[in-house]
């Protein structure tokens, strides 16, 4: 199956398939220079397979974890474009998890000013979700994401049958942001969520239907100007929670957690037994205290305050701006 985003000046293919990595030179165009970059985390036969499909690549294996995207991490990329020679029009492969995709997308973006960049997303929270957008980033000084470019993939490969290789608790994490787009935007996506017994092994058409909404989002809003803020239901306190349990919740736990103080009544309800049944935790016992002092510290917060999306009901949502008194009241009634 192949999705297409279209925004100005971008125009590419998202093919999702099991067992479609071998066929990435029908999907890319590979026929030139290319780096494959992938991190020590992900299996090497996934990398090894897009290698084999090139007349003209070289690998890199860049040190995984949130620890190493960085402008150090970026910087090795860029060195060694620049080493063997690459011009403006050869091209990356990013194989991996949203740490490479971002990191590799962010060292395209800039080096001779902007070179094609394609993703192969092995985990499941890339594939719904980091692969396709243009956000790419590094970390700076702690603070995540906070160098970065706009800079579209010239196409993404989304293959499956790599995620056979990933733990449940990975998997997990990626189905909390696939949640996060059906409780905001799909009641019927989220319903059928609720009644598959076995997410893991009828995966595909649920990234698909994820992604069709990421990138209606994308191309009604491609630089974050206004509505692409739907897609941080749960991450202004998830963002909190993260940090205050130093390492001791994923990112999507603590989307996770985060996504349920952010709703109510029976979407509330509702979001709670769906994360539950995925292995997701929905509680966190940090006080409103800590959590606000994390909370200020939020690149995201404005002059105006926060700018929070709430779910009452599961498929629509509604932004709402909080100072941080409102967003105290709101974290303190949580039951
Ligand atoms: N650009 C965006 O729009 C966007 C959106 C959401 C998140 N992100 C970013 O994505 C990053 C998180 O991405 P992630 O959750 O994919 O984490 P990740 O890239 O760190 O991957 C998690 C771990 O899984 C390993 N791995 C990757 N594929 C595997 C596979 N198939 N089998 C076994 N192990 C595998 C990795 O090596 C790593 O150790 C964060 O840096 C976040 O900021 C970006």
């Amino acid at each position: 199956m192949t999705l297409r985003c279209q925004i100005p000046g971008a125009s590419y293919g998202i093919h999702i398939g099991s067992g479609i990595l071998a066929d990435a030179p029908r999907f890319f165009n590979l026929g030139r220079k290319v780096l494959v970059v992938t991190d020590d985390g992900v299996p090497p036969q996934y990398a090894q397979m897009v290698l084999a499909a090139c007349p003209d690549a070289s690998l890199l294996t860049v040190p995984g974890t949130e620890s190493g995207k960085t402008l150090a991490g970026a910087g090795l990329i860029l060195e060694t474009l620049l080493e063997r020679k690459f011009g403006r029009g050869d091209a990356i492969v990013a194989v991996g998890g949203g740490v490479v995709g971002d990191m590799a997308g962010f060292a395209a973006a800039i080096y001779m000013r902007g070179i094609d960049y394609y993703n192969v997303p092995t985990t499941l929270l890339s594939q719904v979700d980091s692969s396709v957008g243009g956000k790419t980033a590094v970390n700076l000084g702690g603070v995540k994401n906070v160098v970065g470019a706009f800079h579209h993939p010239s196409g993404v490969l989304i293959d499956t049958a790599t995620l056979d290789t990933l733990s449940p608790r990975l998997f997990a994490e990626g189905l909390a942001e696939l949640v996060k787009m059906a409780a905001t935007s799909d009641s019927a996506l989220f319903a059928r969520l609720e009644a598959c017994s076995d997410v893991r092994s009828c995966i595909e058409p649920f990234i698909a239907d994820a992604l069709c909404i990421k990138i209606d989002v994308v191309q009604q809003d491609p630089t974050e100007k206004g509505l692409r803020a739907v897609l941080n239901f749960g991450h202004t306190v998830g963002h909190a929670i993260e940090a205050a349990g130093q390492g001791r919740y994923l990112h999507g736990e603590s989307v996770a957690i985060g996504m349920t103080y952010m709703s109510s009544g029976e979407a509330l309800e509702r979001l709670e037994a769906l994360l539950e049944r995925f292995g997701l935790p929905v509680r966190a016992d940090f006080s409103t205290d800590t959590l606000m002092k994390y909370i200020a510290s939020d690149k995201k917060k404005t002059a105006d305050g926060f700018k929070l999306v709430q779910v009452s009901s599961i498929g629509s949502y509604k932004f709402m701006t909080a100072g941080a008194d409102e967003l105290r009241r709101i974290i303190s009634s949580r039951k």
